[in-house]
C-alpha cells in the first residue's frame, strides 16, 4: 500500500503493521530511519510552533504531541486556532518559530504533498470530497497512489457497509455522515500512518457524530494515529486517548478525556485561568 511514515514504535492500540519506512527530512526528502526511535517519541510533535496569517500571529508557541497509534483531541472555542495548527501539521502552513516533528524527524517547511507521501492525511472541514462526483469516481480518484480500484473499493465498503449501494450516487447528495465515511474512506486509501480530522462532527445530529467516532476508534485500533480537532462534541472524549485544550492560540491544558471535561466547560464560558 501506499505512503507511510516511519518504523515508529506501536502505540497503545495499534500493532504498527503495515507503516513502513519512509520519514522526513527537514529538506522533505524522505529517508530510511536507520534506527528504530525510542518507545517515547510521538508520531507527531509540536514545540512552540508559532504562526501567522500575513503579519498576525495567530498561533503563539503551541506545544502538542500525538503518540503512535492513539488519538488526540484538540479542542477549543472559536478562533482558538485548531484548523491553524491542523494547517501547521499538514505542511499547508509553515510555522514561523518552533518545531513540527514526525516520528522525530523535524519536517519544517515540508510541503504537503511530500507529507501526504510519508504518511500524513487530512479531512478538512467540509469534509475533502468532491460533491458532484459520485461515491466511485471519488474513490477512484485515490489510484493516483498505486492502488488499484478494486481494492479500494473492496477497503472502502468493507469498513463503511453503508456505502455499498452509493457506488453511483452523487456524493453531495448523500447524507452529511455518509459525506464523512466517503471521505474517510478515500483517506485510508492512501495507508496513511496519520490523520487529522478537523470538526468531525460538524453539522451532524449527534446519533451520527456517535456513529463516526465508533468508526474512528476502529481506525485507531488498526494503528492510525489520529489528531482530531473539535470545537464542541463531547462525544470524541469517549474515543481520545488523550485530550488537549486551545485557547488563544496556545494548548493551555492536556490530560485524560474524562479529567478534562471540566476545564472544557470553563473554556467555553470564556475563563481563561484553567
Ligand atoms: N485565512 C486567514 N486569514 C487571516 N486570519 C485567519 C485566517 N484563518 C483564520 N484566521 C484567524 O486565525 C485565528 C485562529 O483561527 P482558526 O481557524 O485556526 O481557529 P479555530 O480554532 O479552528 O476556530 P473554529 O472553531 O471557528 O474553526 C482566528 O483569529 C481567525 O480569525
Ligand atoms: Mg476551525
Amino acid at each position: 500500500m501506499g505512503g507511510s511514515i516511519a518504523s515508529y514504535p506501536t502505540g497503545p492500540r495499534g500493532n504498527g503493521s503495515g507503516n513502513g519506512s519512509g520519514a522526513l527530512q527537514s529538506d522533505g526528502r524522505q529517508v530510511i530511519p536507520d534506527q528504530p526511535q525510542p518507545p517515547s517519541t510521538p508520531l507527531l510533535e509540536l514545540r512552540g510552533v508559532r504562526a501567522s496569517y500575513g503579519r498576525i500571529e495567530v498561533l503563539h508557541g503551541v506545544d502538542l504531541a500525538v503518540p503512535a497509534g492513539s488519538v488526540v483531541a484538540l479542542l477549543g472555542p472559536n478562533g482558538a486556532g485548531k484548523t491553524t495548527t491542523l494547517s501547521v501539521c499538514s505542511g499547508m502552513m509553515p510555522p514561523t518559530a518552533g518545531g513540527v516533528y514526525i516520528a522525530g524527524r523535524r519536517v519544517n517547511g515540508a510541503k504537503p504533498d511530500q507529507l501526504a507521501r510519508a504518511g500524513v492525511c487530512t479531512i478538512p472541514e467540509g469534509r475533502g470530497i468532491f460533491p458532484n462526483l459520485t461515491v466511485r469516481e471519488n474513490l477512484q480518484m485515490m489510484t493516483y497512489a498505486g492502488v488499484s480500484l478494486s481494492h479500494i473499493e473492496e477497503a472502502a465498503f468493507t469498513r463503511f457497509p453503508r456505502l455499498t449501494d452509493r457506488r453511483t450516487q452523487v456524493a453531495g447528495t448523500m447524507s452529511g455522515g455518509e459525506q464523512q465515511m466517503l471521505a474517510m474512506a478515500r483517506v485510508l486509501a492512501t495507508d496513511p500512518a496519520l490523520m487529522l480530522l478537523d470538526e468531525l462532527s460538524m453539522g451532524l445530529a449527534p446519533l451520527v457524530v456517535e456513529e463516526l467516532y465508533g468508526i474512528v476508534a476502529q481506525i485507531a485500533s488498526s494503528g492510525i494515529s489520529i489528531l482530531v480537532v473539535e470545537q464542541f462534541a463531547r462525544t470524541v472524549l469517549g474515543v481520545a486517548d488523550v485530550a488537549a485544550i486551545m485557547l488563544h492560540g496556545r494548548v493551555v491544558k492536556v490530560g485524560h478525556p474524562k479529567a478534562l471535561e471540566k476545564d472544557l466547560s470553563a473554556a467555553y464560558l470564556g475563563a481563561d485561568g484553567i
